[in-house]
Parts: C-alpha cells; sequence; structure tokens
C-alpha cells in the first residue's frame, strides 16, 4: 500500500549517508516561491520537502498511519509536545523513536516506572572528590527529543519533574537553572487511564501538551504489511536521520512567521469559549489551549506548503489540542460522552469564518 512503497522509495533515493539540504538554501529548482510570496514561498518549500523526508521516514516504519505521523510532525514544528495515548502494543513507543531517529539531534529515553525519582529525569550534583566540588550530572531530559514512556506509570511527583522542564525549557536544581536547548520536544505515551497501575496525569499536566493522539489499530492490510517488513530486524534499526537538529530550528522559525488572520484567531477563541461554556463539560479548556491550538494550525498550514491558517486547520486539530484537557461533568461521565465527542459537535456547530485573509 501507498504507506509502505512510500517509505521504500524515499530509502531508494535518499541514501543513508546523503546530507540532507537546509530550506532556502542553494541547489534545487524546486524553490521558488508562488508569485509575490517569494521570501516566505522559499522558505516554506523548503519546510514542505524536510518535513516529507521526516515524514517518508517515519513511515517506514509505521504502517497504515498517516494521520497520526502527520499530528506529530505538526506538534514538532510548532514547538509543542506530543502524548500518545492507546492500548498497549499499537506502535506508540515505535512512533515516538522512529520520529526521534529521523532527526540527527540528541534523543533519551525514560522509561516511567513507579521507583523512578525526579532527579532520575532532571539530574544530580554529585560531589567530585577529586576537583573537591559539586558536578552537575544532566539527567535525559537534557536533550533534543525526550521519548517518556509510560508516563503514567510514574509516581505524581516524577511525573511534574518532567512536565516542569517541558513548560519552562530549563531545569533548576540545588538553586542553579539550567537552559534546554532548542528543538525541545517531550514525546510521551500512555496506556489508557483505566489500565492497571497507572497514576492518571493530572489536568494541569496534560495542559502542558499541545496535542493527545491515539494510534488506533491498523487495517489488516497495513497489519499484512507490517508482517512483512519487520519479519527479520526492526525496520527501526535502518532508520537513519533525514534531518539535523539545525533543520529543526529553521523549519520552527518558518512556521513562526506564518500569517494567522484575524478571523481565523477569533474563530480558534470562539471554539476554546464554547468549551468553557458548555453543559456537558466541568473543565473548559485554558489560554494555553487556545495558544497551542494556533501554534499548531500554523504548523499545519505549512505542512501543506500554505503560508497562512484556514479554518480548516483548526477544525482538524481541534480534537488532537483540546479534547485531553477538558473534563466531562459527572451527569456527561454517566450518559458515557467524552470530551473527543464534544468537541467534535462544536466545531460541526460552530459558526466558520468566511475564507479572505
Ligand atoms: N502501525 C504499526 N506499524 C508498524 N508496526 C507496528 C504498528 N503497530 C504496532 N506495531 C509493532 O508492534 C510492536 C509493538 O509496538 P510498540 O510501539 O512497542 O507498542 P506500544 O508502545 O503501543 O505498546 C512493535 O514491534 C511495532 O513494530
Ligand atoms: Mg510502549
Amino acid at each position: 500500500m501507498a504507506v509502505g512503497t512510500h517509505g521504500e522509495s524515499f530509502m531508494e533515493t535518499d541514501p543513508p549517508a546523503s546530507r540532507p539540504a537546509r530550506p532556502g538554501s542553494a541547489g534545487g529548482g524546486r524553490a521558488e516561491g508562488p508569485a509575490g510570496r517569494e521570501d516566505s514561498g522559499r522558505d516554506l518549500a523548503g519546510l514542505a520537502r524536510i518535513a516529507d523526508r521526516i515524514r517518508g521516514a517515519v513511515e517506514s516504519v509505521i504502517e497504515g498511519k498517516p494521520k497520526a505521523v502527520r499530528l506529530a510532525l505538526t506538534v514538532l514544528l510548532a514547538e509543542g509536545h506530543l502524548l500518545i495515548e492507546d492500548v498497549p502494543g499499537v506502535g506508540k513507543t515505535m512512533l515516538a523513536k522512529a520520529l526521534a531517529r529521523s532527526v540527527d539531534c540528541s534523543v533519551r529515553r525514560v522509561q516511567f516506572t513507579p521507583d523512578l525519582l525526579p532527579s532520575d529525569i532532571t539530574g544530580v550534583s554529585a560531589y567530585n572528590q577529586e576537583l573537591r566540588e559539586f558536578e552537575f550530572k544532566p539527567g535525559p531530559v537534557f536533550a533534543n527529543i525526550v521519548v517518556g514512556d509510560e508516563i503514567n506509570r510514574a509516581s505524581p511527583k516524577t511525573q511534574s519533574a518532567l512536565l516542569e522542564c517541558m513548560e519552562e525549557r530549563q531545569v533548576t536544581v540545588d538553586g542553579t537553572t539550567y537552559a534546554l536547548e532548542p528543538p525541545f520536544m517531550v514525546i510521551s505515551t500512555q496506556n489508557p487511564v483505566e489500565m492497571e497501575g497507572t497514576y492518571p496525569l493530572p489536568e494541569a499536566q496534560r495542559d502542558r501538551f499541545t496535542a493527545r493522539i491515539s494510534m488506533g489499530y491498523p487495517s489488516p492490510a497495513a497489519e499484512l504489511e507490517m508482517l512483512d517488513a519487520h519479519g527479520g530486524s526492526s525496520p527501526l534499526d535502518r532508520l537513519t536521520p533525514v534531518a539535523h537538529a539545525s533543520d529543526v530550528r529553521e523549519l520552527i522559525e518558518v512556521v513562526r512567521r506564518q500569517h494567522v488572520a484575524a478571523s481565523v484567531r477569533q474563530y480558534a477563541i470562539d471554539l476554546v469559549t464554547a468549551t468553557r461554556k458548555h453543559p456537558e463539560l466541568r473543565l473548559g479548556a485554558s489560554p494555553r489551549a487556545t495558544l497551542h491550538l494556533v501554534r499548531a494550525a500554523r504548523a499545519y498550514a505549512a505542512l501543506d506548503e500554505r503560508d497562512y491558517v484556514l479554518p480548516d486547520d483548526v477544525q482538524e486539530l481541534a480534537v488532537p489540542v483540546l479534547a485531553h484537557r477538558l473534563l466531562p461533568t459527572a451527569e456527561a461521565q454517566v450518559e458515557r460522552r467524552r470530551p473527543e465527542q464534544v468537541v467534535a459537535e462544536l466545531v460541526r456547530r460552530l459558526p466558520v469564518p468566511a475564507p479572505g485573509k
């Protein structure tokens, strides 16, 4: 199927040793932007090219999940953090590792367990006998991409050590503050809260994640592809980086410059405000959620090589960006109404701003 062949053709045309070109750099006649928007157009074309390479690399490993892969890439370019929530064995860890491995940057993985301590994440100051002074040993959070696996199996105290870093992009240990290098992205996986041995993430902590995605089971055809691809060694071992950390920093800059019309910003606010007044929700979306929604929409549009955001981008992202932050009322819970359904309904119901920038 298309996803599998996409991955293979990427492998053929882009040998592991090749160094990816920078966006906007010379070479490649395709770098011309649409008339009148040459500068942003050229940057956007570069972004799309590099993003396509990352997407191809990830999809050479994850079968039949183009939507999840696109959302993961959106969060990376929106300078956000990603939560992947689903039942065991559907490729959550695989997606996190594949995205991390496709970018040539520092990656650390932390397996969250009940006995993990906050200092196992941030690092510790230890006394160095020879130098006769305290020395800071940085923890795994000092990386460009941090994969926090099964985050809800750790105690709330340890979870919060990671989440502070996520918000502030810095770590304070024994009174000294250390900055975290950009890009800095946390990709966490977790099992649904109903599963045994989990400490659910408090709402304040879920709010730090730009988006929550689920994988879902693959289609039978994609599962068959998986069996073929995973017959021998893991395709993850064959995945080599297709972009540099500096590329990602540049792409993030391009995304920051994306235009969001006043009407689209207003639409995002309308959606968020509606969650705060909704009779089936006892906790609506925060202003941080609005920020994340607009930022993600910028990245989502950029992946389409569009230098402006459409209401459609906001609509596509409303559920993954908003739903995990919301709490249903007790009555809604009895009715088995999930926040995802409430958000989807708001998207259908709220008036969409007319086209035009
Ligand atoms: N959509 C998929 N495409 C490719 N491999 C998959 C997919 N879903 C599951 N797998 C395979 O299933 C195994 C378990 O995946 P893993 O990422 O460890 O699951 P999880 O973290 O969700 O428990 C891995 O070997 C992975 O390759
Ligand atoms: Mg896993």
